[in-house]
């Protein structure tokens, strides 16, 4: 019996410590601030509204470069949105497709279409980008380090040439065509800061600052990448308690079976 009860108390310091861990690797060169996000803890959820003005970003600046390529347009139904609504935000994109002759044409996109790909391959995205492809943004919150907290540093993080002290510009070589970011490893990124205060006008009246539209693309791309947080943790609270009423009622049936020995 002690050793259910121990068990069981090892797996609950486990579920409870695992959340946390996330936030203890981020060691990269400099500290990362830290945020605090709605979906973190073992009860965190995605804040809908956060993560639909998120996608609004995406789709306004980011789409433009990123590929997000793991997700269906269907999926942000998932964030609370109807049908009707996300055949709303789609109307106007084209997607790739063949005629019934196998000749590649354009039509609008479904809502089981995945997301369209705003270069056709690898080599023409680094072409056009400096020779520096960028990343499809599906999996990123879990690729690099900090997750969250390094998506929101990264599109902050741009310090102008002319702020930069003149050991920075030694030590890292800058001239004035690179893009300066305090939190990149090794600081020049081919990126061109995205985001500036009012990039997107949000439907829902939110003030649209730097700091506000790199937040909440930070949470969008944080549920992109791992769309089923919530049901992992439900799931987790549901067998720790599960665990608790057995042990409960493993001692119960333990004294049952020895109160003649007592
Ligand atoms: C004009 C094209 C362009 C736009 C628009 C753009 N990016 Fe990028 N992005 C790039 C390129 C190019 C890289 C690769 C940078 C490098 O490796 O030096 C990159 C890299 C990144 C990375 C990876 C950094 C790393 O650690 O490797 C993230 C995250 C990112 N972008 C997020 C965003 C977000 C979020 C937006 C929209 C707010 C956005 N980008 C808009 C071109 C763009």
């Amino acid at each position: 019996m002690r050793r259910l009860i121990v068990s069981g108390a090892i797996a609950l310091a486990a579920f409870t410590a695992g959340a946390g861990a996330i936030a203890l690797a981020a060691g990269t060169e400099v500290s990362l601030p830290k945020r605090q996000w709605h979906f973190q803890g073992p009860f965190g959820t995605y804040d809908r509204a956060a993560a639909q003005r998120g996608y609004q970003v995406y789709a306004e600046v980011c789409a433009a470069c990123h590929s997000l390529s793991l997700l269906a347009y269907r999926n942000l139904m998932e964030l609370g949105l109807t049908d009707t609504q996300v055949k709303g935000l789609i109307k106007d994109i084209v997607v790739p497709d063949l005629n019934d002759d196998g000749q590649p044409i354009e039509r609008p996109a479904r809502l089981s279409d995945r997301f369209r790909k705003p270069f056709p391959n690898e080599l023409a995205a680094a072409a056009a980008n400096n020779g520096k492809a960028p990343p499809d943004l599906s999996v990123i919150v879990k690729a690099r380090e900090g997750g969250a907290d390094y998506i929101y540093a990264l599109l902050t993080g741009y310090v102008p040439f002319d702020k930069l002290t003149p050991a920075q510009i030694k030590e890292f070589s800058v001239s004035k065509d690179d893009n300066f970011n305090t939190y990149f490893p090794g600081h020049k990124i081919a990126m061109a800061p995205p985001l500036a205060d009012d990039k997107v006008t949000y439907a829902d009246g939110t003030k649209a600052t730097l700091g506000q539209q790199s937040s909440d693309v930070a949470e969008f791309l944080a549920w992109a990448s791992e769309p089923w947080m919530e049901d992992r943790k439900r799931t987790g609270v549901r067998v720790i308690l599960f665990l608790l009423a057995l042990a409960g009622l493993m001692y119960a049936v333990k004294r049952q079976v020895w109160s003649d020995k007592h």
